[in-house]
């Protein structure tokens, strides 16, 4: 087939990369797929990065499955992209459960963060998905017990751990202009003003066939005009099933239309599907009676939305 990172490559992109998994890596009909540095530059850990695999206890951190995402990026010669330091999802009961003292929760944050970041040296979402949609802090042990102060801590704490590292803002729902971007980009004010290391915000593009927002584009653009990259980071584009010929020709339009939007902004450094096929697809065990989100189906063949991808370039 047509290699998606091998004509991002050309078009002046960074990459075109998909999220994985560990479990997924047995499977050699789709590490055929993954393995191929010219379909795939970047790879993200779908799950193996998050807090409950790398420090189940305090202070106890153990790296093997990520380690095997990170070797796998490495032997096949693409880059990572680290998920994630900070979430309010998938934590250690021992986090999630607080109690902490404002001083201790940030040195657990900072500690984290940093060990993570200085493992494993590359682009990391440092902090994921910490506004509601309306704009406000998401209330969770973080901002419960820290306010905002999480942020400019686990920030930090990423940035003395790797100088080079590209750290990044990650969230849902601000693909298109609205008071969710906006709560961003007053972030990205803020925490420049406090000299505090942010490199890049993170579209997660999680869409609904026919829903995208509108002005995609123009609002990616208004994020690098604010001095960050951007990243379109977890793209998969969902139905509610069965699947017709008429939902997969709406989203093959879908991820043309997002894939056009990156490639028109320099900004826009590139692209990561949240998983490249039907077959291992978090949406249907998320979504209940939704999936066919992905350009691969689950058999591996291509969908119309692999063609939507290549003209989106
Ligand atoms: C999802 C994984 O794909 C699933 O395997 C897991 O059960 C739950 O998390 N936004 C994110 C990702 O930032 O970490 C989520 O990944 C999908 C939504």
């Amino acid at each position: 087939a047509t290699e998606l990172n091998a004509i991002a490559q050309q078009l002046g992109k960074l990459y075109f990369g998909t999220a994985t998994d560990n479990p997924e890596l047995t499977d050699a009909a789709y590490t055929a797929i993954l393995n191929d540095r010219n379909m795939f530059g970047q790879i993200t850990a779908a799950n193996s990065m998050k807090w409950d695999a790398t420090e189940p206890a305090r202070g106890q951190f153990t790296f093997a499955a990520g380690d095997v995402i990170a070797n796998l990026a490495k032997t096949n010669g693409q880059l990572l992209r680290g998920h994630n330091c900070v979430w309010h999802q998938q934590l250690p009961s021992w986090v999630s459960n607080g109690g902490f003292s404002k001083a201790d929760l940030l040195s657990i944050v900072g500690t984290h963060c940093g060990t993570l970041v200085g493992h494993f040296k590359v682009a990391w979402d440092v902090v994921n998905e910490i506004f509601n949609d309306d704009g406000t802090i998401r209330q969770d042990v973080f901002s419960q017990t820290t306010g905002m102060d999480f942020i400019a801590t686990a920030f930090r704490a990423a940035r003395a751990a790797d100088p080079n590292a590209k750290l990044y803002a990650n969230d849902f729902n601000i693909e298109g202009p609205g008071v969710k971007a906006t709560a961003y980009q007053n972030l990205i004010r803020t925490l420049k003003s406090q000299g505090v290391p942010i490199d890049g915000i993170g579209m997660q593009s999680h869409f609904i066939v026919g829903e995208l927002p509108a002005n995609i584009k123009q609002n990616i653009q208004d994020f690098v005009n604010l001095g960050v990259e951007v990243a379109i980071t977890e793209l998969d584009v969902r139905m509610t099933l069965p699947a017709t010929a008429a939902l997969l020709a709406q989203q093959e339009k879908d991820y043309q239309t997002v894939i056009q939007a990156c490639n028109e902004v320099p900004g826009c450094i590139g692209v990561t599907l949240w998983d490249f096929t039907d077959k291992f697809s978090w949406v249907p065990g998320t979504f209940a009676g939704q999936g066919a989100a992905c350009p691969w189906d689950e058999n591996l063949a291509l969908k119309p939305a692999f063609t939507g991808i290549v003209n989106g370039f």
